[in-house]
């Protein structure tokens, strides 16, 4: 939520800023800007997205070694040019970009008015940068310390960038609770709030923690904690790859990212799963076996696509784990306090591992004595720093604001763990493990065979790209799918679609069938199948239009469905992993014949770092 970059070195620093907005883009796009510290401080924003910033500035030479950059998800003040980042204090020596919510801001800024400072935005950011401005009138301190005073005052998340124009060869970084990444290079320093800016210039890297500062010059860096304590950073290589980062032939990202699943997936269960010998092997989680072994209730907490996949994890792991799961919205778990002891184990899902409700939920979890586990996707985020063990889904980086391999690579674990509970209780035989894990390992191509439908599903898309509501249905671990293929729809169209279980229809949405509503059922052969065909009638009777997705070759469905979309025969176990597919790419296809911007939805970001 809100990209942040910054640079110090001997190059163009522009350059360097703008194409890392472009790889932030994804945190949020309502406006954008940067700062350029040559002999003096020059600020260029604007409204919108950062390809508007940089039409702005095309005229205008822009000089400076030494810079930082932003991409604003709003919180406080509109989308506006006065209200994008950075923003700078009344003298225009400083100027601050801020990812993050000062929580305190109201009071600060009163007490600041009261002498004498005015603002010009509606942001908690400019009152940050007025009080270090406030600090350095009254101490006559230089800027490192005037910063570290002000953290000591602010209440909330935050991760910052500050320069003035009196010290140019400084950028001063700080953190809490907003991820944070510092490049190390020769002679030279980039900041950001992901490492997919840095990526390219270098492979070195020092997470900033929560509760420090890092004092930045082309020479030289040094990490204080707000206390003033000097810290020894850590150095980490980054595994991560420039081609990664780039659209690879597709139109979107999240084209790009769906047609990676067979890839995603089997990155997922490389050294994990070892078919013959029916056994999972989860290195990350092996020094708690025992505990797994004995654990009386597990509570997943997430948010979003993770929240769905964790419902997939429900069903997962009560069916071949035998253990009571509960699965929480961790906005909701974190305020009511809940019943948790020691004896619970708590796994948080998030792709980004930033997400703040999920990052508070864990952290509660943790003080009542929980054994906290976490499933993320980016590598070394906040939350696998802070739990006890995980499992790292390894889908690679997704860009996309709508998640899709990410949420398949989510269930892929969790599959994992599932299967790895059951191995270790014994709650599943041998031979199950056997021929379980087999299919499990042929899911990537069976996924490859449902992305063969593309062009049908598009053909689909078609008739439906002008519907107002649609309605997703599934039982079982069909459900949260039903739920996800739902959620697609709605982040990247703007059509509003409901997920529900297909049994509980008749208990409310039936009321909304008429032969405007298209009704996606998960109509594939398995345990519900019957059960599924009664709905879908149900639905028919009122002249409802069905979408099935089905088993290959199935015959009863396609006889009451106005479209069906195969995909391939599989366990029950791993229908969400295939029937997952067709709805993302229906999804895709509607959004892009609505003229949406599939990889940017309005108003989303992908990594909601704010409560
Ligand atoms: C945002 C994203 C969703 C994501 C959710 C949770 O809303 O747009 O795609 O599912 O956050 O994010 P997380 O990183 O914790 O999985």
């Amino acid at each position: 939520m809100c990209g942040i970059v910054g640079y110090i070195g001997n190059r163009d620093a522009y350059p360097i800023l703008i194409k890392g907005l472009h790889r932030l883009e994804y945190r949020g796009y309502d406006s954008a800007g940067v700062a350029l510290l040559d002999q003096d401080l020059k600020v260029y924003k604007k409204a919108g997205k950062v390809s508007g910033l940089e039409n702005f500035v095309k005229d205008i030479p822009l000089k400076g070694t030494a810079g930082m950059g932003h991409t604003r998800w709003a919180t406080h003040g509109a989308p506006s040019d006065r209200n994008s980042h950075p923003h700078s204090s009344g003298n225009r020596k400083l100027t601050i970009i801020h990812n993050g919510i000062i929580e305190n801001y109201a009071t600060l800024k009163e007490a600041l008015i009261e002498k004498g400072h005015e603002f010009k935005s509606d942001t908690d950011t400019e009152v940050l940068i007025h009080l270090v401005e406030n600090i350095q009138e009254e101490t006559k301190l230089g800027l490192k310390e005037a910063v570290r005073i002000a953290l000591t005052q602010v209440i909330g998340a935050y991760a910052i960038v500050i320069m003035s124009s009196e010290e140019p060869d400084l950028l001063i970084a700080a953190r809490k609770g907003s991820p944070m990444v510092i490049g190390v290079g020769k002679g030279e320093y980039f900041i950001a709030s992901d490492a997919t800016p840095i990526v390219e210039y270098t492979k070195n890297v020092i997470y900033l923690n929560d509760n420090e500062i890092a004092i930045i010059s082309r020479n030289n860096l040094l990490i204080k904690s707000i206390d003033n304590v000097v810290q020894t950073p850590y150095v980490h290589e980054l595994e991560l790859k420039l081609e990664m980062l780039e659209k690879g032939g597709f139109d979107h990202f999240m084209m790009k990212e769906i047609y990676e699943q067979p890839r995603s997936i089997r990155d997922c269960m490389r050294g994990r799963i070892y078919p013959q010998q029916g056994r999972v092997q989860l290195g990350g989680l092996k020094e708690y076996a025992e505990k797994l072994k004995n654990i009386d209730r597990i509570i997943i907490v997430a948010c979003g696509t993770s929240w769905h996949a964790g419902l997939v994890g429900e069903y997962l792991i009560e069916e071949y784990g035998r253990v009571p799961v509960e699965v929480e919205y961790a906005s909701e778990f974190r305020y009511r306090n809940p019943i948790i002891s020691e004896k619970d184990l708590v796994i948080a899902i998030s792709q980004s591992g930033e997400t703040a409700d999920t990052m508070a939920a864990l952290e509660l979890a943790k003080d009542k004595g929980a054994t906290i586990f976490g499933i993320c996707n980016v590598v070394g985020a906040s939350i696998p720093r802070i739990t006890d063990a995980g499992v790292y889904t390894h889908a690679g980086p997704e860009i996309g604001v709508a998640s899709t391999k990410a949420f398949t690579a989510q269930v892929t674990v969790l599959t994992l763990i599932a299967l790895y509970i059951a191995q270790i209780k014994g709650t599943v035989s041998q031979s199950k493990l056997i021929t379980l894990l087999t299919e499990l390992n042929e899911i990537p191509d069976l996924i490859e065979q449902a992305l063969k439908h593309n062009e049908e599903i598009k053909t689909i898309a078609a008739k439906f790209k002008d519907a107002r509501n649609f309605l997703f249905l599934g039982r079982g671990s069909a459900f949260p799918v039903a739920l996800e293929g739902a959620l697609k729809l709605k982040e990247i169209s703007y059509i509003h679609a409901e997920g529900y279980p297909a049994a509980e229809m008749k208990h409310g949405p039936i009321a909304l069938i008429d032969e405007e509503m298209p009704v996606v059922f998960i109509a594939t052969k398995h345990s519900s199948y019957e059960k599924v065909i009664s709905n879908i009638q149900e639905v028919k009777a009122r002249r409802g239009q069905v979408i099935a997705i089905v088993t290959e070759g199935d015959t009863e469905v396609k006889k009451m469905a106005d479209y069906v979309i195969e995909i391939p025969q599989t366990d029950e176990a791993f229908l969400p992993l295939l029937a997952t597919i067709p709805l993302q790419l229906l999804a895709y296809h509607i959004a892009l014949m609505r003229g949406c911007n599939v990889d940017q939805p309005r108003n989303l970001a992908k990594s909601v770092t704010v409560e």
